[in-house]
């Protein structure tokens, strides 16, 4: 009987939500082709770049050093280790965005912005709200960070 439900709701999920739940299926599938890969890399292009946007938050007029600290970005690996990769990986699109290279797409006040408060980022900002979108409405947590902290996830984003 239960083996019958099981079955039944799969059939369901299929044909009810498409395309979408594919999406979101393939997410978590390590292993994915190339061809799938550049596929999603496309549709993710509906997300607008701007680099000038910094979003709303504590965070503004952020400049990088041209030196990557070391021991900041360690510090900031550490915490993204335990609390980031739930959800995201460096090169793969997974339940939110490839995480490598987020700089060429986002101000670095903005990546901030969403690191330290995604909750407002999510409700106020057209760049974050469209990526919500993309993502098939996730949500990003709000992993009550400090502002020392956000930094160092910050750096470490750099390295990837
Ligand atoms: C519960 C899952 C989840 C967790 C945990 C999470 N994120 Fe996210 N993140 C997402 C999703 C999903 C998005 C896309 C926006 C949305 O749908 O909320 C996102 C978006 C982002 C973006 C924007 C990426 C882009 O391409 O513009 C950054 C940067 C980011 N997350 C960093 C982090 C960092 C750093 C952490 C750890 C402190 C973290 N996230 C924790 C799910 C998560």
């Amino acid at each position: 009987m239960k083996k019958l439900f099981v079955v039944l709701a799969l059939g369901g999920l299929m044909v009810g939500c498409g395309e979408k739940k594919k999406e979101e299926k393939k997410g978590f599938e390590m292993n994915r082709t190339k061809t799938e890969e550049k596929a999603v890399e496309a549709k993710s292009e509906g997300v607008p770049v701007d680099m000038d946007n910094e979003g709303v938050g504590p965070f503004k007029d952020i400049t990088f050093d041209g030196e990557i600290d070391a021991e900041l970005a360690a510090a900031g690996e550490a915490k993204f280790n335990t609390i980031c990769t739930a959800c995201h990986m460096a090169e793969q699109r997974m339940i939110g965005p490839a995480l490598k290279g987020v700089y060429e797409r986002r101000n670095p006040a903005w990546v901030m912005n969403m690191i330290i408060n995604p909750d407002k980022m999510l409700k106020e900002d057209p760049i974050a709200k469209a990526l919500m979108k993309e993502y098939n409405n996730a949500i990003m947590l709000n992993q009550n960070l400090s502002e020392e902290e956000t930094r160092a996830v910050a750096e470490y984003l750099r390295t990837l």
